[in-house]
């Protein structure tokens, strides 16, 4: 799993180029894929929402314009990513680690963390932090990069391998982030292991919604009331 000192001196390296270079190696996909996570939200209807690994605040600014009664708090542990964030117009920040949220427990109904989770050192533990300040019953949604099946993989492969860390190093000139990018996306666990991976971490009525051929994934689940620790057996 990643190691958090890399991922942070890395997103701090790239934050200034960072919105521009995720729409064009994307090729503006990214847009459309946080429009689906906005149809889940509508769904939902939170009040607190919070936006774990906010970065630049793409997904946090796309919700708050889209329902601005929505309270939305964006977190990040990247200082020079939020300050993007910021300048762009997301209101509550907090710079905080995943791992240790300041706050409460229960006090958001739903948490989206949109290309975060995959950077993070411990998937469990993140998942079972954000189970902790989501509310009982409320809504984790995981957007994020994944592998497509079949006979386009291998072409995908080559992209992701050889060609857009060449295209981000010149965009960037943090070829090595890109790398990073591909290796991350390949160990991150898909389909049938996070299912198994979101329910052992207390997380109940998991869904995926492949996006663009299986590039990307939309993962929710919802927050269990029973914990996932060992419970005590009185008498
Ligand atoms: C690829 S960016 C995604 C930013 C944003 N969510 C988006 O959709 O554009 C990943 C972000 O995760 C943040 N991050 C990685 N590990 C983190 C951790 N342990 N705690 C808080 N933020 C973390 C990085 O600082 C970076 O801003």
């Amino acid at each position: 799993m990643p190691d958090s000192g890399y991922v942070h001196s890395l997103f701090s390296s790239i934050a200034e180029r960072y919105v521009l270079a995720n729409h064009v190696l994307s090729l503006g996909m990214d847009i459309l894929w946080r429009l689906r996570v906005l149809e889940c939200i509508s769904e939902w209807k939170p009040v607190h929402l919070l936006d774990v690994a906010t970065g630049t605040g793409d997904l946090a600014l796309s919700i708050k314009r889209e329902f601005p009664e929505i309270d939305v708090v964006g977190t990040d542990f990247c200082e020079s990513m939020l300050q993007i964030a910021r300048r762009r117009g997301l209101e509550q920040t907090i710079c905080a680690d995943a791992m240790q949220l300041p706050f409460k427990d229960g006090s958001f109904d739903v948490l989206t963390v949109a290309f975060g989770l995959r950077n993070m050192e411990n998937y469990a533990a993140a998942l079972r932090e954000f189970r902790r300040v989501l509310s009982p019953g409320g809504h984790l949604l995981i957007l994020d990069f994944s592998m497509p099946q079949g006979i386009v993989l291998e072409a995908y492969r080559l992209y992701l391998h050889r060609i857009l860390p060449l295209m981000a190093g010149w965009l960037t000139s943090r070829k090595g982030a890109y790398a990073y990018l591909g290796r991350s996306i390949e160990q991150f666990p898909r389909e049938g292991k996070m299912f198994q991976l979101l329910r052992s971490t207390g997380y109940s009525n998991p869904i995926s919604l492949s996006l663009c051929g299986g590039i990307a994934v939309i993962y929710t689940a919802e927050q269990s009331c029973k914990s996932t620790r060992p419970s005590l057996r009185v008498g």
